[in-house]
């Protein structure tokens, strides 16, 4: 199905529902299935929190994204790659090719004895085997993992472990800018506590000298030696589990968020097509790793569902030069670029000279995602990067919900600066005021909550349903709880404000509170820390720790910098850099109620500069700690 005009939009998105069963039926029938579904629509969307799409149904999502376009489209590009080094050769593989070297993957996976719902992880650069790897994965119906190989050695243990994974594919190193970075040694580091992993699959980037542990480690290249070009696609349920992706929220501990089969192929496909307006010839560019939701839905499984072409990226905006984005959008004729706000932030930060060596005549559409792009980003990124002539879909959606839920569709939805826009079909936002009513009418605001269920919504949290129940359809019964606040402005366009729960968007990356506090707190020489966000020019929302030392307040300014930089030291190995808090203060004590819990809303308005309107703080434990607290600010 595919929406060209404002009328279709409107149409579509009554019919999605009043009748979802026969919308998504029919958006659902030109894919391959094996056996086609009983019913479309099932299961109980809450307070239980298991739906079900498309049950019944029998299918392998590879025969979707790969086999099914080998009449049509074997010669078409499927994946550009642009290595980290601009001198490197770039490489392209056809439908045809990519097909072949999945097949490959995969028969080397099943030598290697995975089986159908195996779990593994994959922690690796943003190179062509990526892709291949997790397509392998799916084509044999093992679960695939991605953790960004960016976290650390403790991270991906916490995550091998919880998914009790048994398979690990790697590479020797990664190239990110002017860095090269070790992954295998990551990983090793990482199996020392993960004895069931019998298999790490190595494959070899940068060819780096890596230690192979006989018996578990084996090289891609040397399997692939023995490993057929075509592999059957194994059969899969509507609701077999595709793949976990860890994700944080309020609670200590990232939670394994479950995508399944059928649904979120309908999804990726519907939101791709529709909200990019994508037409066959178009070379689409999504900036995020795979690593990430973004990566999967928008890099990977929406633009080869849909038989278009993906450019895949292994470096960063700003290597060899801050041009280094539009350079690649000139180089392969991108016609289609999706990035994050603190992307556009950063560069637009620099000499606007290394944007106008470039022509930019490719680029039909833009979007945004991660988190609310402010007005001046949109308007840099329109002006400078559009030329005025670019629609903007400002994206809103989450890993829990599959794919775009809230955004224009471009050039044919209202798009305007800092609103994500109209829901897509198929999705009821409402806003709900804090006893759970809702909020009617336009020009208000409230909890952004969702009415019904959608194919691309989570299907649990990964061994634990009853934590993805708590979290997402308890808080208010008969709604998916998003975590975030929004605004239905006076045309009743979405404006997403930001979290209200203990979740801070670092640079468009999610990480709970207490996840880095947690992280902080295994510092020895830490008794307690607290950590909230405050508002960040380039990154949306920086990390600002307040922490108590064992030993008391250091004296001297080179042991507070010496502590600091032992905190910091702990949060990149407990979680990875993307963590590092941006200010840490010590303190003597924190603003604590009689009852002993940490005001967070008084360390959250000392952390934004807001020192004057703290409120009433003479019923705290201990209201001296305020003043100090206010007086070291950072
Ligand atoms: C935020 C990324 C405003 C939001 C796809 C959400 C956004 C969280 C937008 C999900 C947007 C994402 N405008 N905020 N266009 N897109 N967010 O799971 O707070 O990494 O809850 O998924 O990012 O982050 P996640």
């Amino acid at each position: 199905m595919r929406i060209r005009t404002l009328p279709e939009y409107h149409a579509a998105y009554q019919q999605s529902v009043e009748n979802p069963a026969a919308f998504w039926g029919a958006c659902a029938e030109p894919f391959t299935w094996r056996k086609k579904w009983t019913s479309v629509l099932g299961g109980e969307f809450s307070p239980a929190g298991r739906s079900t799409w498309f049950e019944g149904a029998r299918l392998n999502l590879t025969e979707n994204c790969l086999d099914r376009h080998l009449a049509t489209r074997g010669n078409k590009l499927a994946l550009i790659f642009e290595p980290n080094d601009s001198k490197t050769r770039h490489q392209r593989f056809t439908y045809r090719e990519l097909h072949q070297q999945v097949c490959q993957f995969a028969n080397v996976l099943l030598n290697n004895g995975v089986e159908k719902g195996d779990r593994i992880i994959i922690y690796m650069p943003m190179i062509p085997q990526l892709a291949v790897a997790v397509l392998a994965c799916a084509r044999i119906g093992a679960v695939h993992s991605v953790v960004f190989a960016g976290f650390s050695a403790t991270a991906i243990a916490d995550r091998v472990q919880d998914a009790e994974a048994t398979y690990v594919i790697t590479a020797d190193g990664l190239n990110r800018g002017a860095k090269q970075i070790p992954v295998k040694s990551v990983v090793d580091e990482a199996l020392t506590t993960c004895p069931a992993v019998r298999r790490v699959v190595v494959v070899e980037h940068l060819g780096w000298p890596v230690l192979m542990q006989a018996g578990r480690d084996v090289w891609y290249h040397d399997e692939a030696k023995n490993a057929a070009l075509t592999c059957p696609a194994e059969e899969m349920k509507a609701e077999d589990p595709l793949f976990i992706l860890y994700t944080s929220g309020s609670t200590g501990k990232p939670k394994g968020v479950v995508h399944s089969q059928a649904g979120y192929m309908v999804w990726a496909d519907f939101t791709f097509r529709n909200v990019f307006q994508v037409e066959e010839n178009d070379v689409h560019w999504c900036t995020a790793d795979i690593g990430w939701v973004t990566g999967h839905t928008y890099g990977l499984y929406g633009p080869l569902l849909a038989g278009s072409t993906s450019l895949l990226f292994e470096g960063v905006p700003t290597y060899p030069d801050a041009g280094r984005f539009w350079e690649v959008i000139d180089k392969h004729h991108v016609s289609i670029f999706y990035t994050a706000p603190t992307a556009i932030r950063s560069l637009m930060a620099l000499p606007l000279d290394n944007v106008l060596s470039y022509s930019l005549s490719s680029l039909r559409i833009l979007g945004s995602v991660g988190e609310p792009i402010n007005e001046e980003a949109w308007h840099w990124y329109d002006q400078h990067i559009g030329k005025s002539r670019c629609p903007i879909v400002d994206t809103w959606w989450q890993t829990e919900t599959g794919g775009i839920m809230i955004s224009a569709l471009a050039g044919i939805t209202p798009s305007v600066p800092a609103r994500a826009g109209l829901p897509l079909p198929g999705v009821q936002p409402v806003l709900l005021a804090q006893d759970g009513t809702e909020i009617a009418g336009n020009d208000q605001e409230g909890y952004l909550a969702i009415k019904a269920s959608w194919p691309g919504i989570i299907r649990t949290t990964w061994g634990d349903h009853e934590r993805a129940r708590q979290t997402y359809f308890t808080p208010y019964p008969g709604y998916y709880f998003t975590g975030d606040g929004a605004r239905r402005d006076a045309d009743g366009l979405y404006r997403i404000i930001g979290r209200v729960d203990d979740v801070i968007n670092v640079s468009g990356h999610r990480f709970g509170t207490a996840e880095i506090e947690n992280a902080i707190n295994q510092n020895e020489h830490v008794v307690e820390s607290a950590v909230v966000g405050y508002p960040h020019d380039v990154k949306g929302q920086g990390i600002y720790a307040y922490v108590i030392c064992r030993d008391g307040l250091p004296t001297s300014a080179a042991d507070r910098t010496i502590f600091e930089a032992s905190i910091i030291e702990t949060v990149v190995a407990e979680i990875g850099k993307i963590a590092k808090p941006d200010k840490i203060q010590l303190v003597s004590g924190l603003p604590k109620t009689r009852s002993g819990k940490i005001m967070r809303r008084i360390l959250r308005k000392i952390a934004e500069g807001e020192t004057e309107s703290l409120g009433d703080v003479t019923t705290l434990l201990d209201p001296a700690v305020v003043a100090e607290i206010v007086a070291g600010r950072k």
